[in-house]
Order: structure tokens, then sequence, then C-alpha cells
């Protein structure tokens, strides 16, 4: 029963969609375990460009099914908008499946992540204000309202009538704001969303699991990444969920047993949105000059994406937290017309020397990154479509990265579309 997990190696947005996207053409399933709609996938397909949130990147195959497991937080409505657009450019999604175990979010969760960001001033964390903090918050504090609620208006509406009395006592007594009508809310979502999503909403761990009975392929599509991860990520920046690869199995239904390949999805540099410490970050031009050729701006936010160089000792570490199998490597091309390039091997912490990540973040947030220096190659490489193509310098950069790291690098990104990619090690 072959299982792939693919996860996100830094901050976010490493191109997991481009690689699920890639590798999901051998599969038959794809299925997203954790986050919400604060991803954001961008897929580019003969030239045509899909920002997905929620959907997973297998649904532009016909023969795949898309499913969005149980640890996943979904705003119906959202999803429910997805699939129009999707269907507008022609992306058939009745195949889709979403776990009635998957904890819904509300109104008022997007009400409160913008509350308490605002509450923090300068101290906050810079969430995408779609509301998954507090929806994940609701389901650890069993107040939560799942899917499958939708599909018993009775209970759904006595579970909405519960939360919605004591959040309407937060929004007033600590925020001053007005709250929300228990009724109304139920009134809309049995409404308008019931009808549409329940063909939808299934048992997804059983389908998980005949999927990979009948020997069929799986891929469990990462969001966010591991120093995103709420248990190993540079917390309390961080999401609420644990997108690092033992994630899939709490979030999709299956067992570490299940597993046997771990593709972790690394881009040739790093980025990073909303607040957190940032080692490599640069403050300078070159940082701009990143941001601008990377086209660094957030698919669902429009963010500007902090920029940095690449960082060993925090993939390493990625390394042992998701059990990689093999690292691809994305957006090489964007660092095509630098002179020189670098990567971090290791920090030095109040004069220290230190080449792994340290346990206490007060050291993260020191280290100051020491730098190796490669000369760049000059060469565009958005045609190149083998090893053998890639200009020596490049080839230098990532036999480098691929020693030091410690797994092999399977494949590595040279543009957006889905035909721009190498196969590095074989
Ligand atoms: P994800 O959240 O990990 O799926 O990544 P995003 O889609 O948010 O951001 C990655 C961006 O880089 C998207 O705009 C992709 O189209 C683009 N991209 C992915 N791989 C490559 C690559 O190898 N080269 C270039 N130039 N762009 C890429
Ligand atoms: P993909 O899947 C990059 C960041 C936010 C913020 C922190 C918490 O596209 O890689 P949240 O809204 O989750 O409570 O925000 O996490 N963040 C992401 N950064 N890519 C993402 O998703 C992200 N999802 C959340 O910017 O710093
Ligand atoms: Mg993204």
């Amino acid at each position: 029963m072959p299982a792939t997990i693919v996860v996100g190696t830094q901050w976010g947005d490493e191109g997991k969609g481009k690689f699920t996207d890639l590798i999901a053409k051998e599969m038959s399933a794809v299925v997203r375990y954790q986050g919400g709609h604060n991803a954001g996938h961008t897929l580019v397909v003969d030239g045509e460009s899909f920002a997905l949130q929620l959907v997973p990147s297998g649904v532009l195959y016909d023969h795949i099914t898309p499913i969005i497991g149980n640890g996943v937080v979904v705003d119906p409505v959202v999803l429910l908008a997805e699939m129009d657009m999707l269907a507008s450019k022609g992306v058939d999604c009745s195949r889709l499946k979403v776990s009635g175990n998957a904890h819904m979010i509300l109104p008022y969760h997007q009400e409160l992540d913008r509350l308490i960001e605002r509450h923090l001033g300068k101290n906050k964390l810079g969430t995408t204000k779609r509301g998954i903090g507090p929806t994940y918050a609701d389901k650890a504090s069993r107040v939560g309202i799942r899917l499958q609620d939708l599909l018993d208006p009775t209970i759904f509406r006595e579970k909405l009538r519960v939360a919605v009395a004591e959040k309407n006592l937060v929004l007033a007594k600590v925020y001053n704001r007005l709250g929300f009508d228990a009724d109304e809310l139920a009134d809309r979502y049995l409404d308008d969303v019931l009808p549409r999503i329940a063909p939808h909403i299934a048992d997804t761990v059983s389908l998980v699991h005949e999927f990979l009975e009948a020997g069929n392929h799986v891929l469990f599509e990462g969001a966010q990444a591991t120093f995103l991860d709420i248990d190993h990520g540079t917390y309390p920046y961080v999401t609420s969920s644990n997108p690092v690869a033992g994630g899939a199995c709490v979030g999709a239904g299956v067992g570490p047993r299940a597993i046997d390949r771990v593709v972790g999805i690394a881009k040739a540099y790093v980025t990073r949105v909303g607040a957190g410490p940032f080692p490599t970050e640069l403050h300078d031009e070159i940082g701009d000059r990143i941001c601008e050729i990377g086209h660094e701006f957030g698919t669902n936010t429009g963010r500007r994406r902090r920029c940095g160089w690449f960082d060993i000792p925090m993939m390493r570490q990625a390394v042992r937290l998701n059990s990689l199998s093999e690292l691809a490597i994305t957006k090489l091309d964007v660092l095509d017309t630098f002179d020189t390039v670098k990567a971090c091997v290791a920090y030095d912490i109040d004069g220290r020397r230190v080449e792994h990540l340290p346990y206490h973040q007060s050291d993260f947030h020191a280290a100051t990154p020491v730098y190796e220096e490669f000369a760049g190659w000059g060469t565009d490489l958005s045609a190149v479509t083998e090893r053998a193509g890639l200009p020596a310098a490049a080839d230098a950069y990532l036999a480098f990265l691929e020693r030091e790291v410690g797994v092999p690098i399977s494949l590595v990104g040279t543009g957006p579309g889905r035909e721009q990619f190498v196969h590095f090690t074989a």
C-alpha cells in the first residue's frame, strides 16, 4: 500500500502545490491533512494559473480523488466558492470528498482571529485572519462544530446556540463587539451550505484505507510547513496545526507504517510571511531582488514575503522531524542572475559556532548565519529539463546542499510550470 507525504520544510510557500501536482500524476487520491484556507498552493498548467486554498492539488487530474481529511479546518463557504472557481475553469470537483470529522470555520472564528491579532498589537503573529487558530482552539476545547453536524439539523442548531452564546459573551465583554445570531447563522448554513456540501461529506478514513488496501497510491499533501508547526515550529509564530509528516497520520487517519515515502519541499532560498525569527533574512537589495524575481507575494493574502538565503541547519532538523526520504528544491531559477549564491552552514550564537537548530528559541533569535559562498551560474534555467543541462555552478550548489543536508535531492524546480523541473538524483 504505497503512500507518499509531501511536506513543506521551511516557513511555507515552498512550492508544495506545484510538486504535489507533479507527483500526483501517478496517484489515485490526494489528501489534505491539516490547515485550512490559510494555505495558498499555486499550480501553473499550460500557462494557466490555479490558486488553491482547500481543494487538494491533485484535482486537475481526472483520475484522482481529492480528499480533505479530518485534520483540516474547513470553511464550507470558501470551499464551495473554490469549487465554483474551478468549475468555471473547466475542472470537475464532483469527486471531491471532505471528512465529516473536519471542524468548521464559522464567521465568529474569523472575527476572533482579527480581534486577537489587533489585541496583540506589536506582538501580533501576522496570521492570515482566516479563523484558523480560533477554530483549532475550539476543537481542542471540545466546543467545535464538525461538518457531520450539518447533516443533523437539530444537533447543528443546538451546538451552534451553545457555541455562539459563549462567543457572544467574549465578543461583548472582552472586545466590546456585537455578537452573532445563532438561529440566523443556522438557517443560513442549513439552507444555503448544506444542500451543496452534503454530497461531498464522507467517512474519508475508510475511503483512504480502501484506496490503500486495493494497492492504489495515495499522496498526502501538507499545507504550511515544518517551522510553522505548532509543536516543532518557532512558537508562537506558527500556525495552529501539525504540518510535519506525522500530522498526515493524525489528520488523515493512517498509521506511520502506511507511509513509505516523505518528500520535503524546500526553496533554493527561504521565505517567511508574518512575524517570527528568521536568521538568514536579507534586509538589503539582494533580499529585494529575490522577492521581485521570485514574485514573493502571498498567493491569497498578497502580503510581501520576507526573503533570505538557504538555511542548512534548519533543513537538517526538517529531515529529522519528518523522516524525509528525499528533498525537492524549487525556484532554483530565481537565483539565475546572482553573481554569488550563499547557503547558511551554521550559526554564530554569542561567539559559539552551532551547526544544528538551537533548542532554546532565544538562541535562535540571536543566531547570526555563517555562510558558504558559491559562484552564480548566470544562465537562464527555465528551459532546462535534465540534470546534464544544468550549468556546473548550479549543479555544484545543489550537490553541496544535498551532501550537507544528508538526503538525496530528487527534483529541482526551474520555473512555475508543471513541466519546468529536473530529475536531479534518479
Ligand atoms: P505552496 O504554498 O508551497 O504551494 O507555494 P505557493 O504556491 O504559495 O508559492 C510558490 C510560488 O512559486 C507559486 O507562485 C508557484 O507557481 C511558484 N513556483 C513553484 N515552483 C517554482 C519554480 O521552480 N520556479 C519558479 N520560478 N516558480 C515556482
Ligand atoms: P502554504 O500552505 C506561508 C503563516 C501566517 C502566520 C502564521 C499563522 O501556502 O505554505 P494562521 O493564519 O495559520 O494562523 O497564521 O502562519 N502561514 C503561512 N505562511 N504559507 C502558508 O501556507 C501559511 N499559512 C499560514 O503568515 O505567520
Ligand atoms: Mg502558499
